[in-house]
């Protein structure tokens, strides 16, 4: 039975209220990407300071062939959080798969972007399914059979904490079939420096895309919150390994939804992402903990960034 869209729409709204009302207020990162905020996060991925896509990039082009070889042809490629399908491209052109499926939280950005790639792969069999990544992922019954590549790039799995990263690879693996793979992207620890300014470049485009988020939550909400009265903050927190991001009261501000209202300090913070940086060894261990045995690592020169190939 289709979700009854109310029942959503209510459980929506308690979800970010209960957020909003905690003693440390926080908004989870999935209400970042309404369409405003899937393009800023495209304009992110093209900043000098954002060395991730690009260095995943790269390695990915280095090791091409050896995925190709690994992969083989007329696979079924399952990208979790597909986006605007700009890698599904390029990993499609290298591994030829018989069957894309996209799956994503943002609806109508989805269905653009598979129609895109339906226009460039007319033999694809390209399909698409909106779920949220948070819970178990169901697929179309009628796939193809043969071996399955669930691909999850550009470090997405760090806006898991490491707990709720562990569920989501579980849930992966339960997608991949006995013969079948999962290759992962994974941001690994660096310089302070090198990570706070991928996380707050000098053009602002990612403080303007944390801001969105209170555009997005307006909406959902019908909640008033006052753009010009918060600010984007964002660092490395060493302890736990994570960059995070906040938005801070640039003034005593209070904001308002049609049930409820919560007043906030100056300097007060919502907090609005972690992005989880792992060595190699560790993400290593989280992976044979989610039931994938074997793996082969590939990194950059600079060791920043790491493409694991993981198979049951
Ligand atoms: C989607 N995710 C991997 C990004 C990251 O790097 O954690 C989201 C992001 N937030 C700010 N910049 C990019």
């Amino acid at each position: 039975m289709p979700p009854d869209p109310t029942a959503t729409a209510t459980a929506t709204a308690r979800e970010i209220v209960a957020g909003l009302c905690a003693a440390q207020a926080s908004i989870a990162p999935k209400y970042f990407y309404d369409t405003a905020g899937s393009a800023l996060f495209e304009q992110i991925t093209q900043l000098p300071e954002y060395y991730l896509t690009r260095t995943e990039r790269a390695i990915m082009a280095t090791h091409a062939d050896a995925l190709a070889l690994r992969i083989g042809p007329g696979a079924t490629v399952i990208e979790a959080g597909a986006g605007n399908c700009e890698k599904a491209r390029t990993l499609c052109a290298t591994i030829r798969p018989r069957c894309f499926v996209g799956v994503d939280i943002a609806a109508a950005f989805l269905q653009q972007a598979v129609a895109g790639l339906r226009r460039e792969f007319p033999s694809l069999d390209v399909r698409s399914v909106v779920a949220d990544l948070l819970d178990e992922i169901v697929l179309p019954a009628d796939l193809p059979s043969g071996r399955r590549l669930v691909f999850y790039p550009g470090s997405s799995i760090g806006n898991f904490a490491p707990e709720a990263a562990l569920g989501l690879l579980q849930r992966l693996r339960r997608l991949t079939d006995a013969d079948g793979a999962l290759l992962i992207g994974v941001d690994l620890v660096k310089s302070k420096a090198i990570l706070e300014a991928a996380y707050d470049d000098a053009a602002g485009v990612t403080a303007a895309f944390n801001l969105n988020v209170l555009r997005h939550i307006n909406r959902l909400l019908t909640a008033d919150f006052d753009l010009a009265h918060w600010r984007h903050r964002s660092f490395f927190n060493e302890e736990q390994s994570r960059i995070e991001m906040h938005l801070e009261a640039r003034c005593a501000t209070q904001v308002s939804w049609p049930t409820g209202c919560r007043n906030f300090r100056r300097a007060e913070r919502i907090h609005t992402e972690n992005s989880y940086k792992y060595r190699v060894a560790d993400f290593a261990g989280l992976l044979r903990r989610a039931g994938f045995g074997r793996h082969v690592c590939w990194t950059d020169a600079q060791q920043w960034f790491a493409v694991f190939l993981a198979e049951p």
